[in-house]
């Protein structure tokens, strides 16, 4: 089954128009939410960025939040897949190819969702994974979880074709984040982290191990960082719905520290875990 519009229909029942505006414009924005145990994790915070993400194109969702949460409660439970990922995207809807909005009467917001299995990365939590980084070539609204993801896709691409695991972006010398995921680093103890602004995704997962750091007495600086205290940090980790709280342990072939996963990176890892359901 998948959501359309306010409805969970056969996946086959799903019909986009190639007048979409989200299919030629990338003009919509999108949430993913993890699943453990059958159900939807952290969910006021995807539904609060996912409301704001709305906000900031000027998109209408055209029924209550309340009532797609609802339904999407519904499409996990549906689903009945004790691992994995729902995805939702709203779009400017399907209108003849002009860049101004059209008239409101002339299109509807067009929402489709699904879930897929995905199982924890507990070889890579483990061992850790590689990064390169590389120059962070997207917009200044990073804030908003919009469909257009090319850069993304690209660097991420360029990484995994050079036998690494993630991007990390620096603009201009400044570590923003990574192409799914936001970054940390750790030095003489202190976690550091580049501020929510319009740079990064403000990520859930980023605020959870925030708020988990904090209670564990671990102190926090959300400020920006160059690529030269990555390059010396003590430790270096990515977060993210999928990668949860993932060590990094070699960046651009230099390792991390001595390599491994670093004294840090594993109590956040412990608390992470304690707070899944
Ligand atoms: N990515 N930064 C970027 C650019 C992201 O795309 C994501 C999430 C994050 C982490 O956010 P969160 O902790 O809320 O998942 C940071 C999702 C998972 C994706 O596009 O698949």
């Amino acid at each position: 089954m998948m959501l359309f519009g306010n409805q969970l229909v056969p996946d086959e029942e799903v019909r986009i128009s190639p007048l979409d505006r989200g299919y030629y414009f990338g003009d919509g924005v999108y949430e993913v939410f993890r699943i453990y145990d059958g159900r939807l994790f952290e969910v006021q915070g995807h539904m609060e960025r996912f409301s704001r993400s709305m906000a900031e194109i000027r998109i209408s969702l055209p029924y209550p939040l309340e009532e797609l949460e609802n339904l999407l409660n519904r499409l996990t439970e549906t689903a009945g897949i004790p691992d994995g990922l729902t995805y939702v995207q709203i779009t400017r809807g399907a209108a003849p190819r002009s860049h101004p909005f059209p008239a409101a009467a002339a299109a509807e917001p067009v929402v489709t969702g699904w879930c897929s299995p995905f199982l924890r990365p507990l070889k890579d939590l483990e061992n850790g994974i590689s990064a390169i980084v590389r120059e962070d070539i997207r917009w200044h609204r990073c804030d908003i979880k919009s469909l257009n993801l090319l850069p993304n896709v690209l660097l991420k691409q360029e990484a995994l074709d050079g036998g690494a695991g993630e991007v990390i972006f620096s603009r201009g010398g400044v570590i923003t984040e990574a192409s799914a995921s936001n970054v940390m680093i750790v030095k003489n103890g202190i976690v550091k982290t580049h501020p929510a602004d319009h740079h990064i995704l403000r990520g859930v997962t980023r605020s959870l191990v925030l708020r988990l750091a904090e209670g564990l007495g671990i102190a926090v600086r959300e400020e920006a960082f160059r690529a030269e205290e990555l390059a010396s940090a003590d430790e270096v980790f990515i977060t993210s719905t999928g990668s949860e709280v993932m060590p990094v342990v070699l960046v651009d072939s230099r390792p991390v520290g001595d390599g491994k996963p670093g004294p840090v990176t594993r109590l956040l890892q412990q608390a992470f875990e304690a707070s899944i359901p």
